[in-house]
């Protein structure tokens, strides 16, 4: 296993309170929100159903799915409707303006 970084896109291209799903290496991808001045990165995809969370809002620090309305938390992707359900989440960094994101790889 090893930790890769991936510079994902410029902070400036988010939307506050709402995810913006981006390629994450080669085959990945992963949601970015912007929250109060953070940025964080999740899965793209809601583990109830599937749902794309490109788009998804953010109300109080968790994220929204857009179809059957379940709830994550930002902060460790858990899920706070029904337990048992989690997003991945993968540690951000900010460098010169641009989100990097750490993968790990197997
Ligand atoms: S698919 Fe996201 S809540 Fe059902």
């Amino acid at each position: 296993m090893r930790l890769v970084k991936y510079e994902v896109c410029p902070v400036q291209s988010l939307t506050e309170n709402r995810g913006t799903t981006k390629p994450l290496g080669e085959q990945g991808k992963c949601t970015l929100f912007l929250y109060q001045g953070k940025v964080y990165a999740l899965g793209h995809l809601c583990p109830h159903q599937n749902a794309p969370l490109d788009g998804a809002p953010v109300e109080n620090g968790q994220v929204v799915c857009n179809r059957h309305g379940y709830c994550y938390k930002l902060g460790t992707g858990s899920c706070s409707t029904l337990g048992g359900y989690a997003l991945p989440r993968y540690p951000v960094e900010i460098e010169n303006g641009m989100v990097i994101v750490t993968v790990r790889e197997f």
